[in-house]
């Protein structure tokens, strides 16, 4: 027999008693299968109807976990510590709790008692801010996936992601797509270092970054589509190359929401003069004048880029109750 046909047919052997040992112990009211390399399994607990983790998740397979699927159930909250209590300190790479009812988590994530993943995916769920024990105390994995997409979310805050020990997360992806995030902290990702990182914020309420923002290291991905960017001269720092953002932006290009001007243009084919801030406005002016009386009447207007082009209407209602007289004044110079 020749040794390649010999350890084809042991792997076969191998996946076998996976599968037998497997389905001798999966829990009841769920399937197992193996997972996608040798010796991995995936207990599939998904489309059940349950309000809580089964009491008999424990999974004995030599090797360890590559996915326990929870999606789709009636779970309302994520209970870590009993989790990995079920799992007796088996390792796990992917947690999906998607499409549930989950609002709140207790309990901890600690790789140093065994209680690690590298994604957790709680995706559609009835998330209104962010839960800071979802980031491991300490993390042993290189990749560190989280998935909010789908949640009521509103801010991303500051030292969102800091809630661990580990002073470096490599790999960071948070996946938060069609939430309500309509602010982001200047300092969300500072307080750990957070390297390497694909942020999907697609389809929010972002209107606009403040020019103190300060980035991840080594970014590897922004995706800031689908927002309504308000893309006035307090925007206008973002195209600035040295602040590097629009080489992390490139593959899905956000868009202009507003002013009406630019309206649908690409943020990143814009020029500089074109984040423009309209002149400031301010409410009717009123004031009572008898006959001979004069008065100065200061109407202060900025506009950023300056712009010469800057009328004023005055609307003076007639004496005599008739129609309303309107002048309208010739353009004037800003000082
Ligand atoms: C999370 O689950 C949703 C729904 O099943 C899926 O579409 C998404 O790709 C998952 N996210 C990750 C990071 O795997
Ligand atoms: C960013 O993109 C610009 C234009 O595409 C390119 O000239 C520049 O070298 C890039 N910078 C980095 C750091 O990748």
């Amino acid at each position: 027999m020749k040794p390649l046909t010999f350890y084809r047919i042991l792997a076969i052997l191998l996946t076998l008693v996976g599968i037998v040992h497997c389905q001798q112990q999966c829990p009841t009211i769920c399937s197992c299968y193996p997972g996608p390399e040798l010796n991995t399994g995936v207990i599939d607990c998904s489309n059940r109807g349950l309000t809580s983790i089964p009491d008999d998740l424990f999974y004995p397979l030599g090797g360890f976990i590559a996915k326990i699927d929870l999606s789709n159930n009636m779970l309302t909250s994520l209970d870590i510590d009993r989790l990995f209590t079920l799992l007796r300190g088996n390792r796990v790479d992917e947690l999906d709790f998607s499409s549930n009812f989950i609002s709140d988590v207790t309990g901890t994530f600690d790789a140093a008692v065994g209680k690690d993943y590298v994604t957790l995916n709680l995706s559609s769920n009835a998330f209104t801010s962010f839960p800071e024990k979802v980031i491991p105390v300490i993390h042993h994995r290189h990749d560190l996936v989280l998935d909010f997409s789908n949640n009521r979310l509103t801010e991303l805050t500051r030292h969102m992601f800091a809630g661990g020990n580990d002073p470096i997360l490599f790999g960071f992806q948070f996946l938060a797509r069609n939430n309500l995030i309509n602010r982001i902290d200047d300092e969300t990702f500072q307080g750990v270092g957070i390297i390497d990182t694909i942020l999907d914020l697609r389809s929010n309420l972002l209107t606009t970054l403040s020019p103190t923002f300060q980035s991840p290291a080594g970014v590897r991905e922004f995706r800031f589509s689908g927002n309504p960017w308000n893309c006035d001269c307090n925007l206008r720092w973002i195209i600035d190359p040295m602040r590097f953002l629009v080489n992390h932006t490139s593959a899905d290009p956000p868009n202009c929401v507003t002013p009406v001007a630019i309206q649908g243009r690409p943020i990143f084919s814009l020029t500089s003069n074109e984040f423009t801030c309209l002149p400031f406005q301010q409410g009717p002016l009123q004031r009572n004048i008898v006959n001979q009386d004069s008065f100065t009447l200061s109407c202060p207007a900025s506009a950023d880029p300056p712009t010469p082009e800057i009328s004023w209407t005055v609307w003076l209602p007639c004496p005599n109750g008739g129609d309303p007289l309107s002048c309208f004044l010739p353009p004037m110079r800003l000082l």
